[in-house]
């Protein structure tokens, strides 16, 4: 492999980056500010949860291809191709993302590249940030023209983060030179065959945030008819189920229920909004506003139905909620649905029990104030009523009857529309679902 990879930033992103990267024959070195977390890269364990990327860590390792360090000079002097990928998060009290570590990552990196070399920005960012930092480059680094940017954004899912990266369905390149190019197109050929969009920066910058907003969009549609049929006493989930059958609308990301969550979709549709404001476009995205107002809506129209079963009140209710992280197969419980309508039943006096196969370690360091049980039966026990707010598979196969054994009260409200209601009905639960009669 002609070139040595560095990757700056192991979040999610980065570490599955590094990996993946290694895993395809190059050399690699990894760097993150946080000590603890390099360490405990070097010795092959991951600080968050992502089914299938273990092994690729440590297979990286053990070949000696993969490193991780603090040290800004080692990856300066290592690397011929620097990965830029460090968070992005919601401004604090406000919509824009922050893009400060994005700027301490150009402002390290930068005074010490003396030699050619491109570095590669792959977070998420508001249009416009790439040309910034281009000019930041230009100016820090002694190489002058010859340390070059490039925008390379990424688009995996949390829990599918190694397919996704070692299979992208397409790779979108944004670049000022044919160098840039050519060498990215070398960097992702062992990929085999990707489509690649090439194009200039602020063009790769807005996929990112279109396709996250175009997610969104999708989803908050699907539930925006759930409170139609919610009204319409009709059921979302057929009325979606036949709209998949049209291949101009498709039936993925069109699961109608308690709406999206995490580290990506919410925060990314706001930055989005602000930056258009910035830019004078305001007007073109008002509509992402609704589609945001959508999403709160279904946890609060959660938080309403389960009160209904609990008989008008939370006060004296035992509710059992099955699910903490933002979706299954994850331990991200950031802007998690279903840990905010938790969180508000306690608010509102009800006793909460979460339980959730992997999150619950980071649920309980974020919201000590919520009980929680150590599986589902026993998160259910006693309880007046049960939510099912992430569809775990293990959820979604409880066994109706054997549930029904410990729970105070036969009723269950299904916010994610992955139980079969024939089921528990039969089971002699009072079964609801968002979106359905
Ligand atoms: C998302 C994008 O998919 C990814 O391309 C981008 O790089 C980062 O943001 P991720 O945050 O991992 O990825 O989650 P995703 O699988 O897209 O789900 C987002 C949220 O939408 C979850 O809370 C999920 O439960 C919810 N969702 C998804 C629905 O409510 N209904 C659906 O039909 C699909």
């Amino acid at each position: 492999m002609p070139y040595r990879v560095t990757v700056i930033g192991t979040g999610y992103l980065g570490i599955t980056h590094a990996a993946c990267m290694a895993d395809l024959g190059y050399e690699v070195l990894g760097l993150d500010v946080d000590a603890d977390k390099i360490r405990r890269l070097n010795s092959g364990e991951l600080p968050i949860h992502e089914p299938g990327l273990e092994p690729v860590l440590r297979r990286g390792l053990e070949s000696g291809r993969l490193r991780f360090t603090t040290s800004y000079e080692e990856v300066a002097a290592f690397g011929d191709v620097h990965f830029v990928c460090v968070g992005t998060p919601q401004k604090r009290g406000e919509y824009a993302a922050d893009t400060t570590y994005l700027d301490n990552a150009v402002e390290f990196l930068a005074p010490l590249l003396d030699r050619e070399c491109l570095v590669v920005g792959k977070s998420t960012v508001p249009v416009g940030t790439a040309e910034r930092l281009a000019d930041k480059l230009a100016r820090l680094a002694p190489a002058g023209s010859q340390a070059e940017l490039a925008w390379n954004p990424e688009f995996l899912r949390e829990g599918f983060a190694v397919e996704d990266t070692l299979h992208p369905d397409r790779i979108v390149l944004g670049v000022r030179s044919e160098r840039a190019e050519k060498r990215l197109r070398e960097v992702y050929e062992p990929l085999g065959e990707v489509p690649i969009v090439v194009t200039d920066f602020a063009t790769a910058e807005l996929v990112k945030t279109a396709a996250n907003a175009f997610l969104a969009t999708k989803i908050s549609f699907i539930n925006a008819m759930a409170e139609v049929c919610e009204a319409a006493h009709a059921d979302v989930g057929l009325l979606s189920e036949a709209l998949s059958y049209d291949d101009r609308i498709g039936g993925r990301y069109l699961n109608a229920g308690l709406g999206f969550g995490g580290g990506c979709l919410p925060k990314d549709i706001r930055a989005f909004m602000a930056r258009a404001g910035e830019l004078g476009a305001d007007q073109a995205l008002t509509f992402l506003r609704e589609v945001d107002a959508i999403n709160m809506r279904r946890r609060a129209r959660m938080v309403d139905l389960a009160r209904e079963l609990a008989g008008g009140s939370f006060h004296g209710c035992t509710v059992g909620v099955l699910g903490a992280a933002f979706k299954p197969n994850s331990d991200d419980i950031r802007d998690s649905p279903a840990l905010a309508v938790a969180v508000t039943i306690g608010h509102q006096g009800g006793q909460v029990t979460v339980y959730d196969p992997i999150a619950l370690d980071n649920a309980r360091k974020a919201h000590p104030e919520l009980n929680y049980g150590e599986s589902a039966v026993e998160a259910v026990r006693g309880a007046h009523v049960v939510l099912l707010l992430t569809e775990w598979q293990e959820f979604v196969q409880l066994d109706p009857v054997e549930l029904g054994a410990v729970v105070a009260a036969r009723r269950i409200v299904d916010g994610r529309n992955a139980l079969n209601a024939g089921m528990w009905r039969s089971a002699g639960w009072h079964y609801r679902a968002l979106g359905r009669p």
